[in-house]
This record gives structure tokens, C-alpha cells and sequence, in this order.
């Protein structure tokens, strides 16, 4: 465990791991107790974690980093309605709930077995289209999200009805989730879109750094806030009063496939690289000095009077300080997925952000981002989806059932 900071991911994020594996006992030996009974944790138990689908809030939001991160969205079929989606909805459920304790769902095939659950998480989502389609109303913060200076989005691979994200420690695990989803929806809906993206698994990361690196090689997810900081459920969960009744106690989940110009990104020296970011490649710390969870010095001068962290770099032009107080929760995956045509490779972000208010927070900040912030120079965003992520279920209920019964 880290001591550079007060309150550095690396123990939540075990901590989680821990009161899912074994129960608050483990949990509350804290920070440095849970982080070396992790070290000794054998592969196998690894396997075993387990992160409950019932509960307040769906589980792929505030579950600790997996090392697989997969998206698919799905298209419900013409001519479908209520009727085939709620039946959907039920057996997605159903299979949720088996796949996340490590049971096999019905007429399972056999893809997985022998595997645990390994923290499998699967988290649904409602898009505009379907509301559409369930003459159900379309809440305001659903309305499409506006196009960007730069943005190259494919529409094929944008939107859908329902975006489902499985996270696990394993992608066989994953690999058999999206399956059996799938396998179920046949007659009712289709996949669309689906891509497959990773992070980094636990036990990996040499050091003191339980942050992943994305491709560009930097730490990301620095900045995120974290439960129990002031104003996070506000910023990240529809409140008690929010509208429509069926999303509250649930989110909205911004997907953009990003691409990283790596190639561009390359020819940069590691000094302006950090510019661009406006933190330390090493360690994370930002340019105004400290360490990785060091607050932002935006203020900060170097002595030649110039700002430590530069008028356009990337933690400045994101920050809530530039935007209004605007707080996303961030949640990355990183793909590789060949070369395009021009030989380059194919690679960069699945990028996702959960919030209470996507108007104002991902567009909010990703209006100025694409004007003001040097790092939109060496990416490109090619896919667009936004979802409603409805609270998850109590036991006995189906995922979407408040929706379902206000039609
Ligand atoms: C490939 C695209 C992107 C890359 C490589 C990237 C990378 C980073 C890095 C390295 C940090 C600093 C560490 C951290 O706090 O996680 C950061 C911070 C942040 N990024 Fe990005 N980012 C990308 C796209 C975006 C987009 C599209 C948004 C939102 C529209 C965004 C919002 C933020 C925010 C809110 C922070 C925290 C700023 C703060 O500390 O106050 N990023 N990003």
C-alpha cells in the first residue's frame, strides 16, 4: 500500500475485494492489513471473489478495477415490444444473478465451467431508442449527446437500445457472460455493437501504484472521486427526488471509443508529454508538485512565472475548477484492436463516465475539451453511446422493473 497519500485507490479497491471475498471481518483489518492478506491470496481465491448484482446501485459502477472490461449494446427486434423486453429483462436477471455467484445459468454452455465468478459484474443500461420504443418518456438528461470538434463517431458502432458492461478478472468469464446474454435475448434482441477492452489485473503493478496505466502509458483514474467524498452521490446517482421515478438511486453511463494517435503521440518527448497531461508520467503527481494524490496546484507558478500545469493541459481543462464543478466518475478500459488502414495501430480508450447529469457533466467537459485541451490533438473519438442506468434490483425483482411497471 502506498503512504504517499490519505487516500490513495489501492485500498478501496482491496478493501472491496476483501468484504466480497470474505466478508467484513477481512475488510476491517483496513488499509495495509486487507493489502498484504491480498498478497497472499492464492489465484484460486482470486477466482472465488464474488461482488453481489443485488443491492442499491448496479454493481459494474463502483466495483474496484477488473482486468476486462467488455461492451456490448443491444438492438431490441422490429415488431418487439413491452412484452418481449420485460421477458428479457427477467432471464437477463435471472442469469445475472447465477453468473455473478459463479452458478451456471440455464441450458448453460459449458464455456466457463470450473471457473469462479471472479468478480464478475454486469451492468445494464436503457438508451433513448428504447424508451422510444416502450412509448415510455424520454427523461431530458437521455436526449443525444452533440457532436464535437474532431469527434469521427461511426454510427454503427454508436448507440443501441440496451448497453450491458461485464467486468471481470477474466476474460473467459466475460467471454461467457456476453454469450449467455446473448444466447437469451435471441427472438427479443441482437447485438449491435460489442467491444472488448482491459485494464490491468490485480497483483501486477510493481511498486506503490494501484492505478492502471492506459496506453499512453499514463496513470488514469487519479482524479476520480471516490464514495464518501463531499457531494459524490449527488455527482454521480439520480437523487431521491430525480425524474423519471424508475432511474432513481440509478446513473447515466457516457461510452465513447477513443482512439489514441500513438504514432503522433510517440514523436513527443516524455517533458512535453506530461505538459500535455498536466501530471508525471512516474508517479502520477501532478505538475504543481506532491504526489499522485497530491491536490491540483492550478495556481501553481513555475519560477520563470509560466503555470506549473500549462493553460491547456488536460487535468486543467477537465478539472470541476474549469467546469463549473461539473464530477464524472471515469471508468477506462484500454483496446487493441490491430491496425487501421493507414498502418497505425487501432488502439486507445473505452472510455466511460458515470453521473447524475450527463448535460452537465461529460458534455459539459468534453465541450471544452475539444477546443481547449492539448491532449485533442493526438486523439479521436469514434463511437458515441449514452445509457440510463437503472438502481439495481432487490432479490426477487427483475432489473428494470420499476420502468416496466410504470408503462
Ligand atoms: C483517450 C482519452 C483520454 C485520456 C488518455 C485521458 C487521460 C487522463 C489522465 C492521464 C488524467 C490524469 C489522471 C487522472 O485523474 O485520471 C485524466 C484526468 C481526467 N480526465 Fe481524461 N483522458 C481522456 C479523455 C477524457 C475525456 C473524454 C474526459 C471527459 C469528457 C476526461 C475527463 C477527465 C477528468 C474529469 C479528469 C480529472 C481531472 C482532475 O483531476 O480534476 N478525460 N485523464
Amino acid at each position: 500500500m502506498t503512504t504517499e497519500s490519505p487516500r490513495p485507490a489501492v485500498t478501496r479497491r482491496r478493501l472491496l475485494a476483501l468484504t466480497t471475498l470474505a466478508g467484513t471481518a477481512a475488510a476491517a483489518t483496513g488499509g495495509a492489513g486487507a493489502a498484504a492478506a491480498v498478497a497472499g491470496e492464492s489465484a484460486r481465491a482470486r477466482g472465488e471473489r464474488r461482488i453481489p448484482f443485488d443491492g442499491e446501485h448496479q454493481a459494474g459502477i463502483l466495483a474496484p478495477y477488473a482486468a476486462h472490461g467488455w461492451f456490448a449494446a443491444f438492438d431490441v427486434e422490429p415488431g418487439r415490444g413491452a412484452k418481449q423486453v420485460k421477458a428479457l429483462l427477467r432471464s437477463w436477471t435471472d442469469a445475472a444473478r447465477r453468473l455473478t455467484e459463479g452458478r451456471p445459468p440455464p441450458a448453460d454452455d459449458a464455456m466457463a465451467t470450473g471457473y469462479g465468478p471472479a468478480s464478475l459484474t454486469i451492468t445494464v443500461g436503457f438508451g433513448a431508442s428504447l424508451l422510444r420504443r416502450l412509448r415510455a418518456p424520454v427523461p431530458a438528461a437521455l436526449a443525444p449527446i452533440p457532436p464535437f470538434p474532431r469527434d469521427e463517431i461511426d454510427p454503427g458502432r454508436s448507440g443501441g437500445d440496451i448497453g450491458v458492461l461485464f467486468t471481470a478478472d477474466d476474460a473467459i468469464v466475460v467471454a461467457h457472460a456476453l454469450r449467455t446474454l446473448t444466447r437469451l435475448s435471441r427472438g427479443a434482441a441482437h447485438v449491435r455493437w460489442q467491444m472488448s477492452g482491459f485494464s490491468t489485473s490485480d497483483g501486477v503493478v510493481t511498486g506503490s501504484h494501484a492505478t492502471p496505466r492506459n496506453l499512453m502509458g499514463q496513470l488514469d483514474g487519479t482524479g476520480n472521486p471516490r464514495p464518501g467524498d463531499a457531494g459524490f452521490d449527488q455527482s454521480v446517482f439520480v437523487g431521491p427526488a430525480g425524474d423519471p421515478a424508475w432511474l432513481r438511486g440509478g446513473s447515466y453511463l457516457v461510452f465513447r471509443r477513443i482512439r489514441m494517435l500513438l504514432d503522433e503521440w510517440d514523436t513527443l518527448s516524455r517533458h512535453r508529454q506530461e505538459q500535455v497531461v498536466g501530471r508525471r508520467k512516474d508517479t502520477g503527481a501532478p505538475l504543481s508538485g506532491g504526489t499522485e494524490f497530491t491536490p491540483l496546484g492550478l495556481d501553481k507558478q513555475n519560477p520563470d512565472g509560466s503555470l506549473a500545469i500549462g493553460p491547456s493541459a488536460h487535468v486543467r481543462q477537465a478539472s470541476l475548477q474549469s467546469n463549473d464543478g461539473a464530477v464524472i466518475l471515469r471508468k477506462g478500459f484500454s483496446y487493441y484492436d490491430g491496425q487501421t488502414t493507414d498502418g497505425t495501430p487501432d488502439a486507445g480508450l473505452l472510455f466511460m463516465a458515470f453521473q447524475s447529469d450527463p448535460v452537465n457533466g461529460f458534455t459539459r467537459i468534453q465541450q471544452r475539451l475539444a477546443l481547449a485541451d492539448d491532449l485533442s490533438r493526438f486523439i479521436r473519438h469514434t463511437s458515441s453511446a449514452l445509457f440510463a442506468i437503472p438502481r439495481a434490483c432487490r432479490p426477487g425483482r427483475y432489473l428494470g422493473q420499476d420502468l416496466m411497471e410504470a408503462l
